[in-house]
């Protein structure tokens, strides 16, 4: 397994181009199913994720080909509906081929993505909304056999609350909703702007889909039993770039991020304002630069426009450095303090109650050997490695390979003294 090495160096100066969103490209690659047609998807970012959604759609019987920024999907041989465990079980996001299976194909057999490091990850929202739509659902050795009504016909439009905001439970039935009959309203929806950038995309395939971004969602069913295929180009990653804003911040650098959307990290400019960056869009990209000693600043975690849970490990690192107590607590997830015992080996005084963490800041962090657990646990660790002492080892950094293109070139060429290790240690 490989790992990364980082020492202390200086802050970090200069332009990073943040790539294109891995939490919009995996939904919208799961969409072409919904077409026959030759789709095409542009700014996409090269990262395993994206492989791994390559490799499902092939065994779903799609021809995919990926030449990152540059990913295009085809209809191949006969669908075979069926998301094996082998693959599901390395990216959680493959149910989001649950829905357009189902609408498409009238069936499909995926396998229960089980749970994670940070979590159960249950998907019963996604099976509520989908038996509301005519759907029979069955749960059969670690898989869900779906089934449309009558034995796989079309489903039908629904109304359906869901019990809390659900980003791919919202993003699942969207896709499905938009080749059911007649119309579905999805209440209590999740508003993340990859929500929206897939129901850009529903809409340019021919489907009809309105109020994404809000918690209504309306989506009306395409009459004919597909929709078209679309050439589209997605959004900038915000937790990318929020990543590399927070390391700018701990660094006391001066950062121009490149393609950057500061309206999709309101909640978390303003925290990080309030701790003594400096944050200004200019033009199409985002400056972030800080001078100032970092101030406490408390965080709770809650779902989009709130604080990102995807960013509480990195800001806890910040919090670490700065003068006083902050309170940070974890509202979407119930295992995801995960980083804080390696962050305790580099010196960081953090006490946990139950979901919040109470950071003392310090005046150093001590470079150490840490381990990955989680893809954004990894990215704090890496922060962590840029402003301690010393030099510091990050492990199985496969995780961060998941979420971050090209992380150590992006970083170098901020000043970063940072290099990947092959074959390390695990
Ligand atoms: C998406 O995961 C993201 N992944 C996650 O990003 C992100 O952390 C999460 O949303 C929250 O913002 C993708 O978009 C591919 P949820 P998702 O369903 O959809 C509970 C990353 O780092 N829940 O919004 O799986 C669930 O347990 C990843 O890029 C149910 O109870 O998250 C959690 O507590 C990590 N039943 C809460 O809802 C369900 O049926 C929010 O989960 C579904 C979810």
């Amino acid at each position: 397994m490989d790992a990364i090495r980082i020492r202390c160096g200086p802050p970090l100066c200069g332009r990073v181009r943040i790539s294109g969103a891995k939490n919009a490209a995996l939904p919208i690659l799961c969409a072409t199913l919904l077409s026959d047609g030759p789709s095409r998807l542009r700014n996409v970012p090269a990262l395993r994720d994206i492989e791994t959604t390559a490799a499902l759609l092939r065994f779903l019987g799609r021809t995919v080909t990926v030449e990152t920024p540059e990913v295009n999907v085809a209809a191949g041989s006969d669908v075979r509906p069926e998301a094996p465990y082998e693959l599901v079980k390395q990216m959680r996001a493959s149910v989001l081929v649950l829905g357009p299976l189902v609408a498409r194909f009238g069936r499909a057999k995926v396998s229960l993505p089980g749970g994670c490091a940070i979590g159960t990850r249950p998907i019963d929202q996604h099976l509520k909304g989908l038996e509301a739509m005519g759907c029979t659902i069955q749960l059969d050795r670690g898989y869900v056999l779906a089934e449309g009504p009558a034995g796989g016909g079309r489903l039908r439009g629904a109304e359906v609350c869901f019990d809390l905001p659900t980003v791919t439970g919202t993003e699942n039935l969207m896709m499905a909703a938009s080749l059911a009959k007649g119309r579905t309203t999805l209440v209590n929806c999740a508003r993340e702007p990859e929500v929206e950038e897939l129901a850009r995309v529903l809409n340019k395939m021919g489907a009809e889909v309105n109020g994404a971004g809000t918690d209504v969602i309306h989506v009306v069913g395409a009459e004919r039993g597909e929709l078209a295929p679309f050439d589209h180009a997605i959004i900038p990653d915000r937790i990318e770039a929020g990543t590399y804003m927070v390391a700018a911040a701990a660094t006391g650098g001066d950062v121009l991020l490149e393609s950057a959307r500061l309206e999709d990290l309101e909640a978390l400019v303003s925290k990080l304002r309030q701790a003594g960056a400096e944050i200004a869009a200019e033009g199409e990209n985002v400056r972030v630069r800080r001078t100032a000693p970092l101030r406490p600043v408390n965080a709770t975690t809650a779902p989009h426009p709130g604080f990102p849970t995807d960013m509480q490990a990195q800001f806890m690192v910040l919090m670490c450095l700065a003068q006083g107590e902050s309170v940070i607590s974890e509202t979407i997830f119930e295992n995801r303090f995960m980083h804080v015992p390696e962050l305790h080996r580099m010196g960081a005084r953090i006490a946990l109650r139950g979901h919040t963490a109470i950071v003392h800041g310090v005046p150093r962090l001590r470079g150490a050997s840490v381990m990955a657990t989680d893809l954004r646990a990894s990215a704090s660790l890496v922060i962590a490695g840029l402003v301690a002492e010393g030099e510091t080892e990050v492990r199985r950094v496969y995780h961060l390979d998941r979420g971050y293109e090209r992380i150590e070139a992006k970083l170098g060429a901020l000043g970063a003294n940072i290099e990947r290790v092959k074959g390390a240690d695990a």
